[in-house]
């Protein structure tokens, strides 16, 4: 089912959220179906439990093909419960990000560059990689929805946020 987004400015979304304790369940089965569907109705890179308004360390993201950014390199179709996130260096790569939680928005966004993560799928089975580029700015932006961080928030020169549509910014998919 195709659920409503929240919006930046939900006191909702600033949440930390609460940590998955029980697996393979037909709720937990049932939530990752409406964020798949609702990611995929909007073309989303990614989604966040909490931007449907459910309070848990659930994320989603990859499916790459994407319309919208049909250059980007391949991110698996990821399910991550519970993650966590280590950085490999102190590096730092900037890149343009948007968000379904902040509509026709572009901003210029600092992340590290190559990170560890972990975490559980559905079932509970541990989960572990380790990334770099796109697929690690993706994780880094959902899995701060988790702890009530919108990308607004990471942006330090804000000559470099605005308007998509003014922006003029190639390819930028939401998450
Ligand atoms: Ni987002």
């Amino acid at each position: 089912m195709i659920r409503e987004i929240l919006r930046m400015g939900d006191p909702r979304l600033l949440r930390v959220a609460q940590p998955v304790t029980e697996f393979g369940t037909p709720q937990l089965a049932a939530l990752l179906q409406d964020m798949r569907d609702t990611m995929a109705h909007l073309d989303g890179a990614g989604l966040a439990a909490p931007q449907i308004d459910v309070d848990l360390r659930v994320v989603i993201f990859g499916g790459m093909s994407n319309p919208r950014y049909p250059d980007a390199p391949a991110v698996p179709d990821t399910v991550l419960i519970n993650p966590e996130l280590v950085p490999l260096a102190d590096e730092e790569e900037a890149g343009w990000e948007g968000c379904l939680s902040v509509p026709g928005l572009r901003g210029w966004v600092p992340r590290w560059k190559r990170l560890r993560y972990a975490g559980c799928d559905e079932t509970g089975r541990r989960l572990e990689r380790t990334v770099e580029g796109f697929h690690a700015r993706v994780v880094q932006h959902e899995c701060d929805h988790l702890d009530g961080i919108l990308y607004p928030m990471r942006i330090r020169d804000f000559r470099l946020f605005g308007f998509t549509d003014v922006l003029n910014v190639p390819g930028v998919v939401d998450e």
